[in-house]
């Protein structure tokens, strides 16, 4: 029986569910996972994670489907980042198959807090890895957990489809040279102090500018940008420092094999947006969120879209892209795991 949950007023926030997978890593093997209830965590207070921040995760989505099953989108793709997140923070890696299967597993145990197509709520997964272990000296820990909960959400942004304000940000997304591509724990610490000022500053997100030079475009604290230029190419900025997001990879291909668009994977440079006639934020949690106008100390970047609605071209592509994920839309040979 579904949960009596308000689906259709869901902020982006956690709400517990009934069930949760773990899994630990000790003597040198990952252990068969179960599912628990235990939403508790208890770790030692010298423990990898709390003293040096050895932590990653991962963020993917369960639907319900218009013909009513659950599935969930691209799962193989997250377990791969979270290995090559796990492998630049000297964490063992846990199987891409094993990821897979306990992903199913959480979803099915929770099968209940699967908001119900055509809600416009989304069941949120949150696979993470954590040194367990007391670390003293600065080195890796020896034991970790593996755990996924998952909890039901509505719009990352509060706004949802209406067109928001971001600004450019005077700091660099401050994850550590060459983790800016990795979805570590203390890369996102790092935005803090950024987010919360922008959000002071009555903006919704920073737009990261690239570290070095300043003038090419980045991405946001939890997403990647794709631009649509006025003769309707698709363009989206192709850094080593940003997270390889599996949004903006599948929009390339729903740009070029759906939608039949020039798509254009390449530096974007910040000079080039006054430029472009729309612009959104993809990712799991934003899906696509239309950008109105950018701000840049006082300066007004306003794209051609408006602030009302999102740009026409935006749209298609969110329709497609979300139409795939809810099945109306026929997906790509591999895109979709069924869960039940
Ligand atoms: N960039 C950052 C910094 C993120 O946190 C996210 C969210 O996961 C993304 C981009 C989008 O990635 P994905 O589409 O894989 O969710
Ligand atoms: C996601 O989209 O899964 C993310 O991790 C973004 C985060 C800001 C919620």
């Amino acid at each position: 029986m579904s949960k009596n949950i308000d689906w259709a007023n869901l902020g982006f926030a956690y709400i517990q569910t009934d069930n949760r997978y773990v899994s630990n890593y000790k003597d040198g093997a990952w252990d068969e996972g179960t599912i628990t209830t235990d939403a508790m965590v208890t770790i030692s207070e010298c423990a990898g994670v709390l003293q040096y921040a050895q932590t990653c995760f991962e963020g993917l989505k369960a639907y319900t489907t218009e013909d009513g099953k659950i599935v969930c989108f691209r799962p193989d793709l997250n377990a791969k980042r979270l290995a090559d997140s796990c492998r630049r923070l000297e964490m063992p890696v846990f199987p891409e198959d094993r990821f897979v299967e306990a992903v199913v597993k959480t979803v099915q145990a929770n099968a209940d807090y699967v908001p119900p197509y055509g809600s416009g709520a989304t069941l949120y997964i949150r696979p993470y890895m954590f040194g367990s272990n007391p670390v003293i000296g600065v080195k890796p820990a020896d034991e970790y957990q593996f755990r996924i909960f998952v909890t039901p959400v509505g719009p990352y942004f509060k706004g949802g489809a209406k067109p928001m304000t971001i600004r450019v940000s005077d700091y660099d997304r401050a994850a550590p040279r060459g983790t800016g591509n990795i979805k570590a724990g203390a890369n996102y610490a790092m935005s803090l102090q950024m987010i919360v000022d922008a959000h002071k500053e009555g903006f919704e997100e920073n737009m990261y500018l690239d570290p070095a030079t300043r003038t090419k475009v980045e991405e946001t604290g939890g997403a990647n940008f794709i631009f649509i230029t006025k003769d309707g190419k698709f363009v989206t900025p192709k850094s080593d420092s940003i997270l390889p997001s599996i949004t903006r990879r599948s929009l390339m291909v729903v740009a070029e094999k759906y939608l039949g668009m020039t798509v254009e994977h390449r530096e974007v440079r910040f000079e080039e947006l006054k430029d472009f006639a729309e612009c959104g934020l993809c990712g799991t949690a934003a899906v696509i969120s239309p950008v109105g106008k950018v701000v840049n100390h006082g300066e007004e970047i306003c794209f051609p879209s408006g602030m009302d609605e999102m740009g026409p071209v935006t749209k298609k592509l969110y329709d497609t892209l979300t139409g795939i994920q809810m099945g109306r839309i026929e997906a790509p040979e591999g895109w979709i795991k069924t869960i039940q």
